[in-house]
């Protein structure tokens, strides 16, 4: 999508590369799972289009993604020099050279607990599909001839998949569905569940044919400072305890919880798999860290959000009447805000986060994730 300048790489090779003298793995490509938060196209091609104001920022236009502008996948692409990845069923100017992304909005660890009903495991079995057909097509354009050679240029390179990054974002919805349906006490029951759902995939697809070796892993963020959740879970628990920027403590504490498990079930599916490598990245304290530093980074109030509305009731950012009215319009200026439509995060706040998260620092092991080959 970007036309990428010299610089602009020397710049993408040192931001994603980290500190000098640590060779980087020459990762190829970058393979995408998770739910909203990395959806670059998937839930526009399968439901509807992610409409205006959502990608007026960075696309000018729609982009079925749930932001102004990019997503913190877009970043971690854009830092490696490739182009954005595009959604596995979009169907419109794709090209998985350097990866797909499988992510897809509203999706869970557990299908049956998200709001599209599909689960990681499917999104797993989807690149199982995807590898073995673009294989199989890859090997019949064989012959170099100039056509055969176009049609390749988009497809993966079937010797490059062992030597790709695979990044998992997920289980945000998961709490988000089963609060709505269930209570707190109830939803934090299910965690041990939901860990186990997410790391057994990924044991299992860094073990076998998939020839899957190299993953991280990113917890999940402070659900209870996401102001859609804070309204809704108010109306739950009209007293529950918020901390000094706002978040509602106990949501914040349940998603701790899951993570603290995630990294010690990590740990185990490390062991037993001694040749993949399983780098946990805490992209909790990334998002947080930036809630806390709001006004020093130059960003309005965290609790509040740029596109929709949240009174009485939700107005959905790009919401329209009956006649078709837009009712869920955008503020004038997004990168003032961390929230972009009360769920999800502007491009400016994902940009930091991305930044954050890419050397290393957040990260167990703690290599960033140009290195993140390294046993
Ligand atoms: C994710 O998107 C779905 C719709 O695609 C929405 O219903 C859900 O509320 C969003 N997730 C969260 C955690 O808010
Ligand atoms: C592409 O490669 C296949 C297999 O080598 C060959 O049969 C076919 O004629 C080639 N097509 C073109 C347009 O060269
Ligand atoms: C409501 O919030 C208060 C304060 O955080 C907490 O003590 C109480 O257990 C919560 N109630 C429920 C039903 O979760
Ligand atoms: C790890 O890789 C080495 C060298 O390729 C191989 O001999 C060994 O069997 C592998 N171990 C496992 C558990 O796959
Ligand atoms: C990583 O980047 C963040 C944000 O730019 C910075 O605060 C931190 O000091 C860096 N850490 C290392 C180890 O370079």
């Amino acid at each position: 999508m970007a036309i990428w300048g010299l610089g602009t790489l020397l710049f993408a090779l040192i931001l994603v590369g980290g500190v000098a003298g640590h060779p980087s793995c020459g990762f190829p490509a970058i393979y995408s799972f998770g739910d909203n938060n990395s959806d670059t196209g998937e839930h526009a091609a399968m439901f509807a289009d992610v409409g205006l104001p959502n990608g007026q920022t960075f696309f000018h236009g729609p982009s079925g993604r749930y932001s102004d502008g990019r997503v913190i996948i877009d970043f971690i692409a854009e830092a490696f020099g490739f182009p954005f990845l595009s959604a596995y069923l979009d169907s419109y100017k794709t090209n998985y050279r350097h990866g797909a992304n499988f992510a897809l909005g509203g999706s869970a660890i557990r299908g049956e607990h998200g709001f599209s009903h599909t689960s990681f495991l499917q999104q797993v079995f989807q690149f199982a599909q995807f590898k073995t057909r673009t294989t199989a097509l890859f090997n019949k354009l064989g012959s170099d001839a100039a056509k055969n050679q176009s049609a390749k240029s988009i497809l993966p390179r079937p010797e490059e998949f062992r030597k790709s990054l695979f990044i998992i974002d997920i289980g945000q919805n998961d709490f988000a569905f089963d609060l709505q349906h269930t209570s707190l006490e109830d939803t934090r029951k299910q965690i041990p569940e939901m860990v186990k759902s997410l790391v057994e995939p990924i044991s299992m697809f860094l073990n076998g044919r998939y020839e899957a070796r190299h993953s991280v892993i990113h917890n999940i963020g402070p659900f209870g400072c996401l102001p859609y959740h804070i309204k809704s879970y108010q109306k739950k628990n009209s007293t529950c305890a918020l901390d000094q920027y706002g978040c509602v403590k106990e949501l914040n504490e349940a998603v701790q919880e899951f993570n603290r498990q995630l990294k010690l079930k990590i740990a185990e599916a490390r062991k037993a798999n001694p040749n993949a490598t399983i780098t946990y990245v805490d992209v909790y304290s990334a998002k947080y860290n930036l809630i806390s530093n709001a006004k020093n980074l130059g960003f309005e109030d965290p609790m509040k959000f740029c596109c929709g509305s949240y009174n009485d009731q939700y107005v959905r950012c790009g919401e329209q009447d009956s006649n078709g009215k837009l009712i869920g319009t955008a503020c004038n200026d997004p990168s003032k805000y961390i929230s972009w439509d009360g769920i999800h995060y502007t491009d400016a706040a994902n940009k930091l986060v991305a930044k954050r998260i890419l050397n290393g620092s957040l990260s167990d092991p703690p290599v960033s994730y140009a290195e993140a080959c390294r046993i």
